[in-house]
This record gives structure tokens, sequence and C-alpha cells, in this order.
């Protein structure tokens, strides 16, 4: 069954990443529609990838034949829209963060339930193949215990006139909420839930609100320890996002697996046999050996994932639903209090 898709603020990742994927390499969905309040972006992305319908109102997309809308509009929206469009009984997948706060999340997930729509977060970064290679290699406990971890994502972000990630009220917030908010779902998809936490959140280069420095510690349900950091100022070619977990049997390193591109490079370690300590400590030999997988594009993956909940009702692995982006939400509220009253803050259950 192929599900006809709607996309709601079309003019910006969904323009560079999701519509195209979807049309190039997507097996079960197809864009019927596009919906962005820019008349001039929205004509130049009909023609660019030849739709069949194109509109500057929600009202107007809401009322075609679709199965599910796609949410990539600024964070701000995500609430209204996503309501309105499960009020008229469409699924809905919505970008990064879920919205902008937990209360919000919650609401959006109730009226999901109640409609029996699929409400799901675009966390597109858990379908890379690095990451699921990971996931395996930690449930089956080939790290042995796993009992830290480093997630980094950041780029270059200079002050944009009228930019809405620029504004907390819009977005929520800067480098954490925007880039972070990703690392850490991806630490909770390896690790399992973040109990506790503590960020340090800093304006330090650019004039405005949100933070552009983001250091943060988490604690884990299972007892690991990790670090989340992200910057909006540091040269993108200076950037390395890298990802590092450690476990009592071995290791990971990843350079550029967290990002919007497919692929990215792993070396991993696996200790061959039980060692005692060895007081020489020389590290003169390399251990880490290059694991090499077939990329997929990203966003394709997810929306075909999504389509495909809808047709069989199975939740799909790596799992979407709104449950996902609701801790995230909790996750990142608990970081920003505790920047802010600086001290260690519990995860809200
Ligand atoms: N998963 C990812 O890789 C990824 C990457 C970038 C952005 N995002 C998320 O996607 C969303 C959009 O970010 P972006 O970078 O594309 O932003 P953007 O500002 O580049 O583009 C947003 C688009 O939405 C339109 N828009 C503005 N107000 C709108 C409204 N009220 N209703 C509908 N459309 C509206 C704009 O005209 C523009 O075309 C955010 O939630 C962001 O966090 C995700």
């Amino acid at each position: 069954m192929t599900i006809k898709w709607g996309v709601i603020g079309a003019g910006g990742i969904a323009r560079r990443r999701t519509i195209p994927e979807v049309i190039q390499y997507a097996q079960n969905s197809v864009i019927k529609a596009v919906m962005d309040p820019n008349p001039q972006s929205l004509a130049e992305i009909q023609k660019e990838f030849n739709l069949e319908a194109a509109f500057t109102t929600l009202e107007e997309i809401l009322k075609e034949d679709l199965d599910a809308v796609y949410i990539a509009s600024p964070v701000f929206a995500h609430f209204e829209q996503a309501v309105q469009s499960l009020q008229a009984g469409k699924n809905v997948l919505c970008e990064k963060p879920l919205s902008l706060s937990i209360r919000e999340g919650e609401e959006m997930a109730e009226i999901a339930e109640k409609k029996k729509l699929k409400l799901g977060i675009a966390f597109m970064m858990r379908f890379n193949v690095y990451h699921q290679k990971i996931k395996t290699l930690i449930d089956d406990h080939q790290l042995g215990k796993i009992v830290a971890a480093r997630a980094q994502l950041t780029c270059w972000y200079p002050p944009i006139q009228n930019a809405w990630r620029q504004i907390p009220q819009l977005s929520g917030g800067g480098a954490l909420a925007d880039m972070g908010c990703h690392c850490l779902d991806l630490l909770e998809y390896f690790l399992g839930n973040i109990t506790a936490t503590v960020g340090f959140l800093d304006t330090t280069v650019h004039p405005y609100q949100v933070e552009d420095t983001a250091n943060v510690i988490l604690k884990f349900e299972s007892e690991a320890q990790a670090m989340v950091d992200n910057y909006f100022n540091v040269p993108d070619k200076a950037a390395n996002n890298l990802l590092e977990i450690y476990g009592t049997k071995g290791a990971i390193l990843t350079k550029n697996t967290i990002g919007q591109d497919p692929g990215g490079t792993m070396w991993l370690y696996q200790e061959k046999e039980e060692k005692n300590y060895d007081a020489q400590q020389s590290r003169k030999k390399i251990s880490y050996q290059l694991v090499e997988l077939k990329p997929s594009p990203l966003y394709a993956q997810e929306i075909d994932a999504f389509s495909q909940w809808i047709s069989t009702g199975v939740k799909p692995k790596p799992d979407l639903s709104a449950a996902i982006g609701i801790r995230n939400l909790k996750v990142l509220d608990s970081i920003y209090r505790s920047a802010k009253e600086k001290k260690v803050v519990e995860v809200t259950k």
C-alpha cells in the first residue's frame, strides 16, 4: 500500500532532504501536496519536484486526500499544526523537537490516541546503518557493560535577522534543543533512559539569546554515564560530530555518523580475551578496526518506516512513536533547568 503524504513547511529541511529523498528512494510513500506560507518558495518547490498540489494555508492542505502529513515547519508551529492535522484525520510525523513544551507534546499524543491515528517524531539519525549496527552490538552484549558514551553535533550558525531558531520563544532553545536533541535521542536509543542531567549552556560568541555552547553530562538508568556537546560557534569544517561508546569488553568510535548525510566512519574495538591490569600501558598498537557498511538515505527510510506503521499497524524498528519525542522533551527540559538552577536535575518520569 502506498501512503499519500502532505508536507507542511516545505522550504527548509523538507526541500533540501526529505522531499527529494522520498521522490528518489521511497518504496511505499508518495508526496501528493505541499504547504508553505512563503508563496515564492512554494512555487519553486512545486516546480522543482513536479508536485500536483501546493498551498499557502494549513486549512487547504488538510482538505486533500492524504494519509499522513510530515510537519517540517519551525518548532513553534508544530503543536497547533499537529493538533489540526490529527483533528482532520491525518497521521502525523513531526520534525524535532516535537513541540515547545512537554505538556504540548503530551496533548498531541493524547489527541492521536483518541483519534486512533499515528503520531511520530522524525529522529531520522536512528536509521543510519552504523547506528543500527551499534544498537545490535550493544543489545547483543558484544561490548560488555556500557559504562560511558559521548555524542557531539555542531554547526556554524551566525546571527541571521528574524531567524526563528535564534529566538528562544520560537525555537525552545539553541544548539542543545536544535542539535543536541538528536544526540540525546541516539544515546537513549542505544543505552536506555536518562535519569539525571547536568548542563552548562552559554552564549559565548554570537549576539543572540539562545545558547551557542552546550556541554551536558548524563546519567542513565543502566548506570552508564555520557556527555553531549553542541556548538553553534565552531566552523563546519572543524566539526567531527564524534560518537564514542565504551564498554567493559570493547568500544566504538564514529566520525560524522551523527548528521544529515547517511554513512560516516566507524571503528570498533572488541577485547578478545580476559586481561589483567597492564602496568606497561603501551598505546603503540592500533587496536580499533574499521567497520564498513552500505549507507542508505535517512529521510526516505524514516518516511517509509512511518508509512509501514500506518499500513500494518506494527510499530517500526527503530521506534519513531510520539513517546520517543516526549521523552526527548523531558530530557531537554531537565538540562535547561539544570543550567538555570546550577544543579543536577532528575528527568521527569
Ligand atoms: N531532522 C533533521 O535533520 C532536521 C534538520 C533541520 C531542521 N529540522 C527541523 O525541521 C523543522 C524546520 O526547520 P528548517 O531548518 O527546515 O527551518 P527553515 O526555517 O529553514 O524552514 C522552515 C520552512 O517552514 C516555513 N514556515 C514558516 N512558518 C510556517 C508555518 N507557520 N507553517 C508552515 N510552514 C512555515 C518557512 O517558510 C520555511 O519554508 C524544525 O523543527 C527543525 O528542528 C530537522
